[in-house]
């Protein structure tokens, strides 16, 4: 991961606010980037995307804020993506702060093993945050969008609850002639809080298996 980790130091500038993701991928990069900014002596500040990546920069002496006015570019990881820059994110159940923090930054670099690759989203795994209140009615009515299955996401024996108090339907979807109308689609339930799909913000996908990288960027 070291050839990952000195590219995304890279971008870390002085003074610079950035965006920073959740996932084992992110959590695996941060103390990387805590040696970086600690030896390099930069003023950085995080804008955390979950309550765990918030104490975990906090456990490497990270300062964050959330009091901000602008973000210089955000550091994400993804469960899916194309090379075409799109990707589905959420598994982490973190995909509404994800998406709030990423559409704010100038530029979202999303940092994913190679195996995660994909031609497509049909099939797979689609996280939506919903509202709690008539959950199940929301649920129907996005079961109704290409016979669509969906698992509720657990918690143990419980419902899994969001940072920011809500229901993931984890959803897949058996056919997906656009991404873009299936996001616009969900989004347009009154309940649908958010969709793990990212169309439109990546500015550039860093692909890694152990020794290499590829960069797919416009
Ligand atoms: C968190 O909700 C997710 O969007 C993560 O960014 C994504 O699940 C990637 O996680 P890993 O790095 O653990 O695969």
């Amino acid at each position: 991961m070291k050839h990952v980790h000195d590219f995304l130091n890279q971008h870390i500038t002085d003074h610079s606010i950035i965006g920073m993701g959740s996932g084992s991928t992110i959590e695996a990069y941060i103390p990387a980037a805590a040696e970086y900014i600690q030896k390099h002596d930069l003023d950085v500040t995080f804008v955390p995307t979950s309550t765990r990546t918030e104490k975990f920069l906090h456990d490497h002496r990270m300062t964050t804020s959330l009091d901000i006015e602008k973000i210089d570019f955000t550091i994400d990881g993804a469960d899916h993506f194309t090379p075409s820059l799109s990707a589905v994110k959420g598994y982490g159940g973190a995909l509404l702060r994800e998406k709030q923090i990423g559409y704010f930054s100038k530029d979202i670099i999303i940092v994913a093993k190679e195996d995660k690759q994909t031609g497509s989203f049909e099939g797979l795994k689609i996280p939506v945050e919903i509202n709690p209140f008539l959950s199940e009615l929301t649920k129907i009515q996005i079961e109704g969008i290409s016979e669509a299955e969906i698992t509720d996401r657990l918690d143990g024996d419980d419902l899994f609850v969001t940072d920011n108090g809500n229901y993931i339907a984890d959803c897949r979807f058996r056919s997906i002639p656009d991404i873009s109308s299936l996001h616009n689609e969900l989004i347009n339930i009154p309940g649908v809080i958010e969709t793990g799909i990212f169309d439109r913000f990546i500015s550039q996908i860093v692909s890694f298996s152990d020794n290499d990288m590829v960069i797919h960027k416009n």
